[in-house]
């Protein structure tokens, strides 16, 4: 595998193979960017197929944490790593211990946390090996409802710029899913006085919102959910929500929600900003999870995590701001203040 040419590699500072065979580790960790700070990101346990799938998730993942951090005004860098494994059948405490070791042995320029496939209980066995690890018993819990906030404040910069609103009161806003973020959104924008329409593939979850939240279900068809004629819409459930198919069915005039990679390619940015929908881009407005997790990295107190998580209206705004002068699409705008700040520094 030629790691250097792939193209998710983007200047990668270290990407680091372990194996460790008493345990049956395979692992990869990759450091994007540590310019802005030591590099965080989660620990992703999945039967790859193969180590170039794997070496290519990570890439794409540890990029992401870059900008991410960088754009919450962390003084973080970012990072990811994976572990190649099933984690149902082939995890062990031992291999996490390995993993432990592989981390530490990175000197602190990574910081392990959780993400699909490990747990905190995982991060506890790591925390035996490295102190370079977050998401430990005692440590940040559930993200979800910091998350939730910070979209909450994501959807309130949107609505101001573009139906010069001070608040959501009033407004319909669909909610695709209705998990974790997205129960919690709904309680932050019902609490505010949006009327909420909801859709989810949780019957359970749905009732719960009716009965909250006074919430109206539609129909969970994806389809269903882009041609909804609502002020905003806001996916909180799926990734490439926005495509070739569901561009030309948008009415509503933002969309902005929780979900990782809402646009199914970088010129579906381009295709919104046509289209006049303003959309706000995601790894900016779901950052709260992130600032809560890095929270007790940076030692910051609990009034100072929340002064970042407020600065996502700002920071939005400033986007909404620049795509507007320079007539680029928010997600290119956003990409381009990351770069600024994380390579200025
Ligand atoms: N949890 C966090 O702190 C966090 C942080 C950043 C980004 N995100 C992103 O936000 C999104 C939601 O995260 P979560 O933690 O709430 O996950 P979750 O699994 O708790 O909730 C997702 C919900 O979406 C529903 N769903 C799945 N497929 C659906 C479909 N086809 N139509 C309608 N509903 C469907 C699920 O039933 C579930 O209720 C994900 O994209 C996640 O990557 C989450």
């Amino acid at each position: 595998m030629a790691v250097f040419d792939l193209p998710d590699f983007d200047q990668h500072e270290r990407v680091a193979f372990f194996q460790d065979k008493a345990s049956g580790l395979k692992a990869v960790i990759a450091v994007h960017n540590s310019n802005l700070g030591p590099a965080l990101g989660g620990c992703r346990v999945w039967k790859y197929a193969t180590d170039t799938e794997a070496a290519t998730d990570v890439l794409r993942l540890s990029k992401g944490m870059t900008y991410k951090a960088a754009m919450a005004g962390l003084a973080l860098g970012g990072g990811k790593s994976v572990i190649i494994a099933d984690a149902k059948t082939e995890k062990t405490a031992d291999m996490m211990r390995a993993m432990g070791r592989a981390v530490d042995s990175l000197g602190g320029r990574y910081i392990i946390a959780e993400d699909v496939g490990s747990t905190v209980a995982d991060m506890d066995l790591i925390r035996d090996e490295t102190p370079h690890v977050s998401g430990v018993t005692g440590g940040a819990g559930d993200p979800s409802p910091s998350t939730a906030h910070g979209v909450a404040v994501g959807i309130g910069a949107a609505v101001k710029h573009k139906l010069g609103r001070d608040s959501v009161k009033g407004l319909k806003i669909a909610v695709q899913g209705v998990g974790n973020v997205g129960h919690h959104l709904c309680d932050w924008l019902h609490k505010d006085g949006a009327e909420l329409f909801v859709t989810d593939i949780n019957e359970d979850a749905i009732r719960r919102c009716e009965t909250e939240f006074g919430a109206t279900r539609f129909d969970s068809d994806p389809a269903a959910f882009w041609a909804m004629d609502v002020d905003v819409l806001a996916p909180c459930a799926l990734g490439a929500g926005v495509n070739d198919a569901t561009v030309p069915v948008i009415t509503a005039p933002v969309v902005a929600g929780a979900a990782n990679n809402v646009l199914a390619e970088e010129r579906h940015g381009e295709a919104l900003r046509q289209k006049g929908v303003l959309y706000a881009p995601d790894y900016v407005i779901n950052a709260g999870g992130l600032i809560d997790v890095a929270r007790f990295k940076l030692d910051m107190d609990l009034e100072a995590a929340k002064k970042k998580l407020l600065a996502i209206h700002g920071t939005l705004t400033a986007i909404f701001e620049r795509s507007d002068a320079e007539g680029q699409p928010t997600s290119e705008v956003a990409d381009a203040m990351a770069e600024e700040r994380f390579l200025a520094s």
